[in-house]
């Protein structure tokens, strides 16, 4: 069994943090979406895997991730010169992939599920494709399944107008070779791309079997600000272990499970739990509050967070008003005059939003 790992793409909904990086490369609790994915298949004793990539951040994506050795895989990477769609990435992997079967994994999505569950079942019923779905409220941003009640899949719509159910298509797809002569059989959809769910449709039409299981817990597609935030704060919820690799004085009270990484300095602060704040940051007479995640280099002076994500390198400085429910990119600063303020100085990117709440 090989896998192959979807990193392309623009990443459009994420801007402006997309603008300088891959989305899949965006942290979510200080580690990057698609290490996610990686730890999924490799925990799944999958350890041949292709990273399809773009020429905007393919170089990123692999200067990053390096060649599996960190994860105990061996990691290919795989140019998809254009984003042509899910069935075209497969099409682009083919040598790579030979005949084996495979793992399609989308680099943006976080599941819950143990995916060796879903491996049994797709090697012991010796199916042609096994999706993976979750019921959601909004079926019309997704790929939608109709399903019988064995499990076999009827038909699928991707973002149809008027869904005729709320299973949406997670972003997992178990596939043996027989979907490569369906890819090579289907034409591009209306948006112009090869749809990995047309494909699959043309397995369901020509007699293939293929079957559909709901997944348990949580399914986060990472595409947006407020998903992003949302996938924090199950993700350290869930999985955050706490330990104290750093400094911190005795002014401050370090309340819940909080990890802090090397050489990191926490002065008066108070740090309330679930939070992790990576390697060399400086912290000082602040309150952290749930659900922040704090990247390696950040500094943060007298201020109030909480439930943010802060990027490496990022400067928060003097700022009286409590800040919440914030994305704030690489190397951003926000800094307050010492005095009650009474205008807002900016220099803001393309795309970025401001509230001042
Ligand atoms: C893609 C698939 C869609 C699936 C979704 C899951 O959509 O085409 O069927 O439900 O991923 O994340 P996209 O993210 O390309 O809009």
């Amino acid at each position: 069994m090989k896998a192959i790992i979807l990193s392309g793409g623009k990443g459009t909904r994420l801007r402006p943090l997309t603008y300088t990086g891959a989305k899949q490369l965006v942290p979510v609790a200080n580690k990057p979406i698609l290490w996610y994915g990686i730890e999924d298949l490799v925990k799944a004793g999958i350890t041949d895997i292709g990273i399809i990539i773009s020429p905007e951040t393919g170089a990123e994506v692999q200067a990053k991730t390096g060649d599996g050795e960190r994860f105990g895989a061996h990691i290919s990477y795989i140019l998809q010169e254009k984003p042509a769609g899910l069935a075209h990435a497969v099409k682009v992997a083919q040598p790579f992939l030979g005949d084996a079967p495979f793992v399609m994994y989308l680099g943006d999505n976080l599941v819950q599920s143990d995916l060796n569950i879903f491996l049994d079942e797709f090697k012991t019923k010796q199916l042609d494709a096994l999706t993976l779905l979750c019921n959601v409220p909004n079926p019309t941003a997704f790929g939608v399944a109709e399903v019988d009640q064995s499990g076999r899949v009827l038909r699928l719509v991707e973002k149809p107008k008027i869904p005729r159910s709320n299973l949406a298509l997670v972003g997992i797809y178990l596939f043996n070779n027989s979907i490569h002569e369906a890819i090579a059989n289907i034409q591009p959809s209306a948006r112009g791309e090869l749809e990995i769910t047309d494909a699959i449709q043309y397995l369901i039409n020509h007699g293939n079997q293929v079957e559909a299981r709901q997944i348990q817990g949580w399914w986060l597609d990472t595409g947006k600000k407020d998903d992003l935030l949302e996938a924090n704060r199950v993700i350290l919820d869930t999985c955050l272990v706490a330990a104290n690799h750093g400094e911190v004085d005795n002014q401050s009270q370090i309340i819940g499970r909080v990890r802090i990484g090397e050489r990191s300095k926490i002065k008066n602060c108070t740090i309330r739990g679930p939070v992790v704040i990576g390697e060399d940051c400086d912290i000082e007479n602040c309150f952290i509050g749930p659900y922040s995640s704090i990247a390696d280099q950040v500094v943060i002076l007298n201020a109030d967070l909480e439930h943010s994500v802060l990027l490496q390198g990022a400067k928060v400085l003097n700022i009286q008003q409590r800040i919440v429910d914030s994305l704030i990119g690489q190397r951003a600063q926000i800094k307050e005059a010492p005095q009650r303020p009474r205008a807002v100085r900016l220099m803001i990117g393309d795309d970025s939003q401001v509230e001042l709440a």
